[in-house]
């Protein structure tokens, strides 16, 4: 059987073995997909290791998703524009193609499996990291009215716009970054690319910004995700954590190994369920 893993630090609580197991089932695929403990220091010597055995694909989380842009041979047009992979095919000759499939998978969840079409709607993305980065383009790519980018840090969601100005051009939307301080107005969508829950920090921006309904969006699932949740709750939003993304991004990925399109939904019950 191909083998296939994912490279983290840490990995231990990743579900995507168990994504991509109920995946191969449900395709008729065979295939061995393990998880990769990857020392802070010796991503690249691991990374050539694998190759060298014979591993097809690589899923890549923290820290290590930079790196994993960096090492390729080839990128998509999204790693180059955003410098960050969650995916590497390796082809027959060893040669590396990095790709990012998570902005592809969050788009899914959002519009598919939670229902909420994003043209023409006003989407607030928080956080200017590689999360929110790798976000960005399939964000614009449908089209929403406006899309605002709000971090901690301002210059570096400035920088973010900057460099998808063009994609937000080609796509019709207003890009903006905004300071939290002066966002005005309600968000049909607001996305959370940020650390902060994980830092058990404050919510990152006013409560103001929410309608009855908006959907809050965190990339976190499990207690992660639970503070920025709570707190749309609260306010009378719809809250959605990031499993459906995790489920969908490996989707994606499956397809670019295999040629073969999963069907997520049900995987996604099945994670869901075993989480619970
Ligand atoms: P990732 O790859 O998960 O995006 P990252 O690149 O380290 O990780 O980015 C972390 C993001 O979380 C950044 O947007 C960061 O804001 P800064 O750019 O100002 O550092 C944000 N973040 C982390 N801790 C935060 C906190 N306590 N409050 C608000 N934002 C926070």
């Amino acid at each position: 059987a191909d083998r296939y893993c994912v490279m983290g630090n840490p990995i231990a609580h990743s579900r995507s073995p168990r994504i991509h197991s109920l995946f191969a089932k449900l395709t008729g695929q065979s295939l061995v997909y393990e998880r990769e403990l990857v020392p802070l220091d010796a991503f690249e010597t691991h990374l050539r290791q694998l190759v060298q055995s014979g591993t097809r694909g690589m899923n890549v989380t923290v820290p290590f998703k930079l790196d994993a842009a960096r090492l390729a041979d080839t990128r998509s047009d999204r790693v180059a524009l955003c410098g960050a992979a969650n995916t590497l095919v390796v082809n027959v000759d060893g040669r590396i193609h990095a790709d990012n499939t998570d902005g592809l998978g969050l788009v899914a969840d959002i519009t598919r499996n939670a229902g909420v079409a994003l043209r023409g709607q006003r989407v607030l993305l928080l956080g200017a990291g590689g999360a929110a980065a790798g976000a960005l383009a399939p964000l614009l790519e449908q089209s929403p009215a406006q899309l605002v980018v709000c971090n901690r840090t301002h210059s570096k969601a400035q920088d973010l716009a900057e460099q998808h100005a063009h994609i937000a051009t080609l796509y019709k939307t207003e890009l903006l970054a905004l300071d939290s301080s002066t966002l005005t107005g309600v968000f049909d969508v607001i996305i959370n690319a940020t650390a902060s829950s994980m830092q058990g920090a404050a919510i990152p921006v006013p409560p103001h910004v929410l309608r009855a309904g908006t959907l809050v969006y965190d990339m976190m699932y499990g207690p992660a995700a639970e503070p920025f949740l709570q707190w749309a709750a609260q306010h009378g939003a719809t809250g959605r954590d990031g499993l459906g993304m995790l489920v969908e991004q490996a989707a994606e990925a499956f397809w670019l190994w295999r040629g073969v399109r999963p069907p997520s939904q049900p995987v996604l019950a099945q994670v869901r369920a075993e989480l619970a």
